[in-house]
């Protein structure tokens, strides 16, 4: 395998042989390879998803990761669709981005924690996969789009849809669950520590205070990056 940090390694022969990576010579081909990576992504979520939601302690957080699998079911089928309209059949790639990011599930799920705060963690890492699927999606579509297979676009933005939906849901459902992460982990976590001193004397969190993950999502431009 080529040394990465090489300029010449990643475009030699020797590297695209080293990755097995296909001859992309058209934007169709590079259509079909993106479709093939989502597909894999697809799949790697159909498992990772009942892990999280058995993970999940919040019955609206477990019920959300249920409900969004039965979503990730059809955003598979709809990605074997936009293949085979494009004569090509899935399965051909894995998309090492999820393999990361399914990863840092694991790491969450194995947190010896109190549930509140795992829960936290958890919705932390669904928004990292949602927004890595949004911008994939989007690429994608946008690519579908320039290659004039409109069909394809119109199955991947209902998917995109989706996608931008489920992140927002988990938006919500963090306040609740942070706040109760906040008030009733240092009591469990540590009864005698100065958290707990702190958590019985001060006053509750305010309830308009916007959570860390509700304030990254306001912060980002409004409409490029989950709506178009
Ligand atoms: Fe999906």
């Amino acid at each position: 395998m080529p040394a990465i940090n090489s300029p010449i390694a990643f475009s030699s022969p020797a590297h695209v042989a080293a990755f097995n990576m296909p001859a992309i010579n058209s934007l169709q081909d590079l259509l079909a390879d993106q479709l093939n990576g989502l597909f894999s992504a697809e799949q790697q979520l159909i498992e990772a998803l009942p892990k999280m939601a058995e993970a999940s302690t919040g019955e609206g957080l477990k019920q959300g990761f249920l409900d969004h699998l039965k979503e990730t079911k059809v955003h598979a089928t709809r990605l074997e669709n936009a293949l085979a309209q494009l004569g090509i059949k899935g399965g051909r790639k894995t998309c090492k981005a999820m393999q990361g990011l399914v990863a840092e599930g694991v790491e969450v799920i194995a947190l010896d924690s109190p549930g509140p705060i795992r829960d936290v963690a958890l919705i932390g890492a669904a928004r990292r996969v949602e927004h890595y699927e949004i911008a994939a999606y989007k690429a994608t579509r946008a690519l579908a789009g320039a290659v004039n297979e409109d069909s394809v676009a119109d199955l991947l933005q209902q998917t995109l849809d989706e996608e931008a939906d489920a992140d927002k849901k988990l938006c919500t459902l963090s306040g609740p669950i942070t706040e109760a992460a906040n008030e009733g982990a240092p009591a469990t976590a540590n009864a005698s520590g100065p958290r707990s001193k702190r958590s019985a004397s001060a006053p509750v969190e305010k309830k308009n205070k916007p959570s860390p993950f509700q304030l990254g999502n306001h912060a980002a431009p409004r409409g490029p990056i989950l709506v178009n």
